[in-house]
């Protein structure tokens, strides 16, 4: 049967006792107290918390761009921490995308430029990945906005841009922060 293959076993995310903290001077902040969580592929995930609770640190965990401070994270069956530093910006290069808590969007860049980025960095021709980050505009209904800058947007438009930023390379996992 087709669901029977290895691959279809295999969780996209799997994590295995995640601790976090953060060392503020003399004190240990504990924000995550073993966190165990399994994504399939295709699968849709809201993580739902008070203010303070580790949603965002948990995020950032997942997208690789922070490490726990204890606990075990497999990334499609690879043990994240193993990874070297190449690897880790290839995996947040290619495979995910990250529309974060505020937006992080590029002041001087216009909407379109902002869109862009990601596809530059891994490589994608400048007419192709033009064409795609206005297409990605249009759908969020940006298409009208193309060469604002972010300061120039509301707020519900700077998130519409991280969301277009965040599906260009075709992500495997889609972390949205709120
Ligand atoms: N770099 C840091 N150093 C020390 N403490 C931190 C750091 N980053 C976050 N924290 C603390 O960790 C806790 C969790 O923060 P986090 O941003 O993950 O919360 P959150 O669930 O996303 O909250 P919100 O809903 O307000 O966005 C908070 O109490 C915060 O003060
Ligand atoms: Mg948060």
């Amino acid at each position: 049967m087709l669901n029977k293959s290895p691959t279809a076993a295999q969780a996209l995310i799997e994590l295995t006792n995640i601790k976090k903290n953060y060392q503020l001077g003399e004190v240990e902040v504990q924000v995550l107290q073993g966190v165990n969580l399994s994504i399939e592929r295709g699968e849709f995930v809201a993580i739902m918390g008070r203010s303070g609770s580790g949603k965002s640190t948990l995020m950032n965990l997942l997208g690789c761009i922070d490490q726990p401070s204890a606990g075990s994270y497999l990334f499609q069956g690879r043990e994240v921490e193993r990874l070297d530093d190449d690897e880790l910006s290839d995996l947040r290069g290619r495979a995910v995308g990250f529309v974060f808590q505020s937006f992080h969007l590029l002041k001087n860049l216009t909407v379109l430029q902002n869109v862009e980025l990601p596809m530059e960095y891994q490589g994608m021709a400048p007419t192709l990945r033009q064409e795609k980050a206005g297409a990605l505009l249009q759908r969020v209904g940006l298409g009208h906005r193309l060469e604002h800058r972010p300061n120039q947007l509301s707020g519900g438009e700077r998130q519409r841009v991280a969301i277009a930023r965040s599906l260009s390379n075709d992500p495997l996992l889609i972390l949205a922060d709120e």
